[in-house]
């Protein structure tokens, strides 16, 4: 069974005063949440050290946003994925449309920036999604398609097995326009049904496939529903802790999940998620 998962994108927001309170009150009340679903949290570099002194580092796993494409040397700026390695981040976010579009990171990169992510031991977020015009011209399949071959399909199945997917339609990206829980499906499935062709069923079946753009407490619950969406990679939304709290409440658990939580209780696993 596939791990259930929200994931906060801070992006270049907040100041390290903020983000420290912010992250602490993530870390708090996800106490309170069935530990099925996995709670991450992307803050800025600058916060990353300060961040992991202050949450439940078992429960909230803490991720950055972007590594660099080389090992160490000298690359002015960059941030290599053993620094963050020794701050206790244990994901990384690859490929999100705002490096492949502001800073020009293509497949190449991407794929790269994996395979050094793996070869750390930490745990790439890759993201994929098409703009609005290839969308609307029929061609969002091919796009996704190339994107998750060029940038994952040249690991092995060990290694494969440690990504969490992240289908993020750019046109829904910050925009308030969020894909309909059909579209989410559809593209979801679509991109198992990719996984199963080059790694087979039992290993797509435990890809996590998270969505992407404008998901928020009030609309998580019906995207999460569909059988492909396994959990969202959220921008705004993680930036206020109550509402990404209703976001993680709102991926419930899997119906056949096994969680401690759902013992003791009959029509749910009694964590406050709605699991039923
Ligand atoms: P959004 O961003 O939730 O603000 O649309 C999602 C993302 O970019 O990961």
């Amino acid at each position: 069974m596939r791990k259930r998962i929200v994931a906060g994108n801070w992006k270049m927001n907040t100041i390290l005063p903020e983000a420290l309170a912010l992250a602490t009150e993530v870390s708090n009340l996800s106490q309170k949440v069935c530990e099925c679903v996995g709670v991450y949290i992307a803050p800025p570099f600058t916060h990353l050290s300060d961040i992991s002194k202050v949450i439940n580092n078992k429960r909230v796993i803490l991720t950055a946003q972007n590594c660099a494409s080389e090992e160490s040397g000298a690359y002015t700026g960059e941030v290599s994925v053993k620094m963050l390695k020794s701050i206790g981040v244990k994901a990384v976010i690859i490929g999100h449309s705002e490096r492949r579009s502001y800073y020009k990171e293509d497949d190449q990169i991407l794929n790269k920036k994996v395979k050094l992510v793996l070869a750390n031991g930490l745990q790439p977020i890759f993201c994929c999604g098409e703009v609005l015009e290839e969308r609307n011209s029929g061609n969002h399949f091919n796009v996704v398609k190339t994107q998750i071959t060029a940038g994952l399909f040249d690991l092995t199945v060990e290694d494969f097995k440690k990504v969490i997917i992240a289908y993020e339609p750019v046109w829904a990206i910050g925009t308030g326009v969020t894909a309909s829980p059909a579209q989410a499906q559809e593209m979801h499935n679509f991109i198992r049904s990719l996984l199963i062709e080059k790694y087979g069923q039992a290993v797509a079946d435990c890809c996590t496939i998270l969505y992407g753009g404008s998901c928020k407490a009030s609309n998580a619950r019906e995207l999460f529903e569909n059988e492909d969406v396994d959990g969202g990679l959220i921008g705004g939304a993680a930036l206020k802790a109550e509402e990404f709290m209703g976001i993680i409440e709102a991926c419930r658990c899997h119906p056949d999940c096994n969680c401690d939580c759902n013992k003791d209780d009959d029509d749910g696993c009694g964590c406050g998620c709605d699991c039923k």
